[in-house]
This record gives C-alpha cells, sequence and structure tokens, in this order.
C-alpha cells in the first residue's frame, strides 16, 4: 500500500563529493518493497524544488524501521537533501512504481551506471532468494564513480570498467571482455544512464537474452497525473512512474 509519510532523518553517509546514502527511520515498520520501486521525497517547500524528487529505494529494514536512498548529486534537491540535519521530518510518498521480476535458478547479469546502482542491491537480494547466479558490472568514468563494490560481492562476481581506466577495464560498460561471451546469461537487468542501457538492451536482443531496464526519467507527480514521465512503448506511451520504471526492453521504442 502506498503511504505517505514524515520520516526522520537517522543519517547521511558521504561515499565521495557527491554521493551520499540518506537513511531514513519510518514511522511505523515499512511498506513490503521490491526491487526497483522507488520514493517521492519532499525537498522542501522553496520554489526551486517544488516538485518531489524520484529515487529509488536503496535499502530497507523491516526490523528496525529503516529506509535508505543512494543519491548522486545533480541539481539543488538532491544537494539540499545532503545538507539535512539528523531527525529533520523528511515526507516521503512511498512505494511507487513496479519492480524488476527476478529470474529463480538463473544467471543473472546485473549491470549498473552512476546512481543506476540503487536499485541493486535489493535486487541482488532478491536474485540470491531465488537461487540466481550473478555477476555484477558496474561502470563510471573513474575509481572514485565506484561504490559499494564490497556489498555487490557479498553476492556474487564483481566486474569494473571506468573510462579513465583507473579501476577495472577502460572503456564504457558495454566495452567490457565479458560481453565476448555473454550466451550463459539467462536474463539481464539493469540501470543507469539511458545510452548505457539502451546499448546494453540491443546487446541482450541480439543475443536473445531477457533484458529489464529501469527507466529514470523527469518525474513530477509520480503517480500517473500529469504525464511528463511517458516513454514510447510498442503498446503506445506508458507512464514510466506507474507502469515503470521497469520494463522489458524489447517492449520500448528508444
Ligand atoms: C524512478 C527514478 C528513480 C531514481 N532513482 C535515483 C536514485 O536512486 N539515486 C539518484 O541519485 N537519482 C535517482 N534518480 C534521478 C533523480 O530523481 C534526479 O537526479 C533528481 O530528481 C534531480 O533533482 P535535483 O533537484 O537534484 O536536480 P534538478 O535541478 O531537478 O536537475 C539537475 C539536472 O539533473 C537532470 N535531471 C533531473 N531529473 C533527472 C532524472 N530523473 N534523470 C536524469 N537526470 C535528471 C536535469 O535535467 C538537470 O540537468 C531517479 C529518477 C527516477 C525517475
Ligand atoms: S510523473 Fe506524473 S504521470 Fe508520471
Amino acid at each position: 500500500m502506498k503511504k505517505i509519510q514524515d520520516c526522520k532523518v537517522l543519517g547521511v553517509k558521504n561515499l565521495n563529493d557527491d554521493t551520499y546514502i540518506l537513511e531514513l527511520t519510518t514511522p511505523e515498520t515499512p511498506e513490503i518493497i521490491a526491487a526497483g520501486n522507488f520514493a517521492e521525497i519532499k525537498v522542501d517547500h522553496t520554489p526551486d524544488v517544488f516538485l518531489r524528487r524520484p529515487l529509488s529505494i536503496f535499502d530497507v529494514d523491516y526490523t528496525n524501521k529503516k529506509i535508505s536512498f543512494f543519491i548522486k548529486i545533480t541539481g539543488k534537491g538532491t544537494a539540499l537533501l545532503k545538507e539535512a540535519e539528523l531527525e529533520q521530518n523528511i515526507n516521503i510518498i512511498y512505494p511507487l512504481g513496479n519492480s524488476f521480476k527476478p529470474e529463480a535458478n538463473g544467471n543473472a547479469l546485473v549491470i549498473g551506471g552512476g546512481s543506476g546502482i540503487a536499485p541493486l542491491l535489493l535486487l541482488a537480494n532478491e536474485l540470491k532468494i531465488k537461487k540466481s547466479e550473478i555477476t555484477f558490472l558496474l561502470g563510471g568514468r573513474k575509481n572514485t564513480d565506484i561504490h559499494l563494490f564490497k556489498e555487490f560481492e557479498k553476492y556474487g562476481t564483481v566486474l569494473i570498467t571506468t573510462e579513465d581506466g583507473s579501476l577495472g577495464e577502460k572503456g564504457r560498460v558495454t566495452d567490457h571482455s565479458i560481453f565476448n561471451s555473454i550466451n550463459g546469461f539467462t536474463k539481464i537487468y539493469t540501470c543507469g544512464p539511458n545510452p548505457m542501457m539502451k546499448a546494453v538492451g540491443e546487446i541482450a536482443s541480439a543475443n536473445d537474452i531477457p533484458c529489464e531496464v529501469s527507466l529514470e526519467n523527469m518525474m513530477a507527480c509520480g503517480f500517473g497525473a500529469c504525464l511528463c514521465c511517458v516513454t514510447e512503448t510498442h503498446e503506445g506511451n506508458k507512464c514510466v512512474c506507474t507502469e515503470g520504471p521497469v520494463f522489458n526492453v524489447n517492449d520500448l521504442k528508444w
């Protein structure tokens, strides 16, 4: 069930200058969250950031009533959230959107670019419960863009690309040598910049591997009223906020 709740700030954990984890405590046991679900977060009431900002749910702890977000600063809203003070109330609407459909007993390739890794730890947990093997491929411009290596490593093999070659293989995600032989993978899951997901989707389709992508279109309302988030699919326009953010790549008209 969707909830609108005031949550208290439990902490802001800086990962580097522009990336952090925001931890909140929920007033009651959090709603059940599936990997890919997101929240619409109210930043403050000033005209610049009047609209809520959509952020994937990064982690949830039902016992301790905690919910957290992995955030990269891209503008005023994400910068302001980093300044949140302990115990401050932050209003969120969640859980919104659909979720990944983790395959059972599969061999998953999970690809994250930049802040696109946000929903992928929850996905890893769901895949593990369903007894799938996991290989992660994380990409960034430079080594400091690669986060949470150790957390992902708990669930499977972690491969890395950086565009400047400072960590892992040099190049973009789709330049990684894993793509020389991907036929052993039974499903690909990805979240990151659209050009990256499009390139991954093309490789998946060419190799006949099912692929789910989580889109990060600009959003306003977050629940299907304003139509500002629509994406074109083979079945017509769909709202990314209610019918996504996760889509089968073959359904999309990019
Ligand atoms: C379903 C969904 C889940 C998301 N999950 C995360 C997440 O877990 N972590 C995270 O860091 N970010 C996530 N994003 C992106 C995040 O919502 C935007 O970065 C944020 O809203 C920008 O707000 P701002 O006020 O900081 O920047 P603004 O001042 O609003 O914009 C600054 C710059 O960012 C660009 N921008 C704004 N919105 C988006 C967007 N949706 N995607 C890409 N660029 C955008 C603008 O074009 C502008 O150039 C998600 C987006 C969606 C739709
Ligand atoms: S954000 Fe308003 S319809 Fe999707």
